[in-house]
């Protein structure tokens, strides 16, 4: 009896250590503290995408990246450099994080109602899931209740950040060293149907490839010649569709382009290089019923809980750019 009795409390307790582990966040976690926090961030994610539809795509990059990166789901991105440490938002000065104002007029928004309550972390994620939707994508509820963390450090980032040259295997074992499966990559790898790119992040594939004056064989030669037309070896600047025409729709588009050999990067023509992502991107591209919206959003819940910081760790910022 008592033996029974205590495999029960012992089976008890790790479910409540399992639920705490795992599920950290839950739905509807400010209802009581501020109930009103899911629509304002709606409504000002609304103003800023019809004024600036554009901004849906970087604003998506920045919930995501950090996730890929240290584990700092924790809106550490957000945070500004100070006198003697260099900010994650300040090491890639090319990254396309652009949106770091909109992030401060939500959040503004937020502290007008409930002030101190509202997590920058949290509404990175509901800013993220509110464009994707906006732009037609998916619509996800997003488990919230993480806390901002205190640190930013580019440096880190800098060594954890995927570039866009990697190949399957070293795409594959990124992922998997944060837990998403290879199915998350091939899911995930589909934002890429909104935003843009610079030019910088491929042109190595349009100009001596091999040192021969070549190009990435894996690419479609008329679209070399297109992107070509674009960029000179050298350009920084210059900004390109990477799901040409249909860059501000979030549709499985992307799918169809990596099937012709025009992903724009290494990181998407790669998707083909391995079984089950190959079969995953043909499927998206060919069959009518495609599965890439509902996954998407199941692969952006559980990115979004990656390294959250939750109960007391860390800290609500009042500034999402700097630490309290
Ligand atoms: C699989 C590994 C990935 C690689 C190697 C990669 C690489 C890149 C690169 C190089 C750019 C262009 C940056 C520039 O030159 O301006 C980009 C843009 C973008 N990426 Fe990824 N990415 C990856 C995964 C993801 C994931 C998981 C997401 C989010 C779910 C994402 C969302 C985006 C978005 C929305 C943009 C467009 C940003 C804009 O328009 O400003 N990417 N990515
Ligand atoms: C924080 O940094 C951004 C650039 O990354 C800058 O535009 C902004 O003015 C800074 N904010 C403050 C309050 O210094
Ligand atoms: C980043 O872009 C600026 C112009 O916006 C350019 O001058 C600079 O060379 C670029 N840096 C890198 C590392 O690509
Ligand atoms: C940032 O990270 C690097 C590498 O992990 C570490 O050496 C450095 O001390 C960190 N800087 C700060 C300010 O935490
Ligand atoms: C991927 O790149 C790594 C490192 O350069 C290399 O060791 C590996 O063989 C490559 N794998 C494939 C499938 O190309
Ligand atoms: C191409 O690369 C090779 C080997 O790195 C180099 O010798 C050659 O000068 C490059 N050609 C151009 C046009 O940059």
């Amino acid at each position: 009896m008592a033996f029974t009795k205590h495999i029960l409390v012992i089976l008890v307790l790790l479910g409540i250590f399992n639920i705490c582990n795992a599920q950290g966040l839950k739905l509807g976690f400010y209802k009581k503290t501020c109930p009103p926090a899911e629509a304002i961030v709606k409504r000002e994610t609304a103003r800023i995408i019809s004024v600036a539809p554009t901004l849906a795509a970087p604003l998506l990059r920045m919930h995501l990246l950090p996730r890929i990166l240290r584990g700092g789901c924790d809106g550490s991105v957000l945070l500004n450099s100070t006198g003697n440490n260099q900010a994650e938002k300040d090491a890639f000065p090319n990254l396309s994080l652009r949106g770091f104002g909109s992030i401060d007029r939500v959040k503004s928004a937020v502290e007008k109602k409930c002030p101190g309550v509202v997590s920058c972390a949290d509404i990175l994620a509901l800013v993220a899931r509110d464009a994707v939707s906006l732009l037609n994508g998916p619509f996800w509820p997003v488990p919230l209740g993480r806390r901002d963390g205190r640190v930013s450090n580019s440096s880190e980032a800098l060594a954890n950040l995927p570039p866009p040259s990697f190949n399957i295997t070293q795409l594959k074992s990124s992922f998997a060293s944060k837990g998403l499966s290879t199915k998350d990559l091939v899911v995930l790898s589909g934002s890429h149907t909104i935003g843009t790119s610079h030019c910088s992040s491929f042109t190595s594939r349009l100009y001596n490839f091999t040192g021969r004056g070549d190009s990435d064989p894996s690419l479609d030669s008329n679209y070399v010649a297109q992107l070509k037309r674009k960029c000179s070896a050298t350009d920084t600047t210059t900004l390109v569709e990477m799901d040409p025409g249909s860059f501000k729709t979030f549709d499985e588009g992307y799918y169809t382009l990596v099937t012709k050999r025009r992903g724009l990067f290494t990181s998407d023509s790669a998707l083909l290089d391995d079984g089950e992502t190959r079969a995953y991107v043909r499927r998206q591209a060919t069959f009518k019923g495609s599965t890439f919206l509902k996954d998407f959003a199941k692969s952006m819940v559980k990115m979004g809980k990656i390294g959250v910081l939750t109960g007391n760790q860390g800290e609500i910022r009042r500034r999402c750019a700097f630490v309290n």
